[in-house]
């Protein structure tokens, strides 16, 4: 079984998905991590972001205890995901059609044989448009400029605020507005707004969702 759960960056996405998926007893898998794992390959070789070959990049993703690993040609990406530097080009990263497919072909092997949660941008609509499960996690800018300004704080970043909102907005922009597989709404989604609403309440929301579908796990 899939539930996809798409949204825009620091929506909460990836925090509802890694609780349910414990609920429900499902592999959380986190596609922007593959786009990640790409870019921090791409910025740690010094080459050009742009400039992507299929031919180079030979992409994996694993689980080592709860913790999804990324690796690009045998080396392992894992500890530099969550840079800023890494967010900021992640998604000029994830407008090259070439990235894409090489992302798309190695997500669609892993989740086909598993029961996964997968959150990204384009899960349910483009991805797997079959998900028994979708939901769009939406925030409003301010809020989710908040939540990553006090986990860039945690990481002793000293990035302002207003930087991040505005990073966010500029990742928004181009997450709605590329070509491939743009960030949007599937018609079939459930939207979910989460500015006004705490984590548990999110979590409930979706396996209330889930239990409503009356489907049991395969
Ligand atoms: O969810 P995230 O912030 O870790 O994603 C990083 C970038 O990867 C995001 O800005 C765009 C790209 N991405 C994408 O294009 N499609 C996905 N399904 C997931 C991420």
């Amino acid at each position: 079984m899939i539930i996809a759960v798409d949204g825009p960056a620091g929506s909460g996405k990836s925090t509802v998905a890694d609780i349910v998926a414990k609920k429900l007893g499902f592999i959380h898998f986190n596609s922007g991590l593959l786009y990640r794992g790409i870019t921090a390959y791409l910025l740690k070789n010094e080459l050009d972001i742009n400039d992507v070959k299929k031919e180079d990049i030979i992409l994996e993703t694993s689980f080592i205890g709860d913790v999804q690993h990324v690796f690009v040609n045998g080396e392992d990406y894992t500890p530099y995901l969550r840079e800023n530097i890494v967010s900021i080009n992640s998604t000029i990263v994830g407008k090259n059609p070439i990235t894409r497919q090489i992302v798309d072909d190695c997500q669609r092997t892993f989740c086909s044989a598993n029961n996964c949660i997968i959150d990204g941008r384009d899960i349910g609509t483009h991805v797997f448009p079959n998900a028994e499960l979708k939901f769009y996690v939406d925030c409003n800018v301010k809020v989710r400029a908040k939540r990553r300004f006090l986990e860039e704080q945690e990481k002793n970043s000293n990035v302002s605020l207003k930087a991040i909102e505005m990073q966010i907005i500029e990742r928004d922009e181009t997450d709605k507005n590329r070509k491939i597989a743009p960030l949007v709404q599937a018609p079939d989604a459930i939207y979910i707004d989460t500015s006004d609403l705490t984590i548990d309440q999110v979590v409930e929301l979706m396996m209330k969702y889930y239990y409503e579908l009356g489907l049991t796990q395969k």
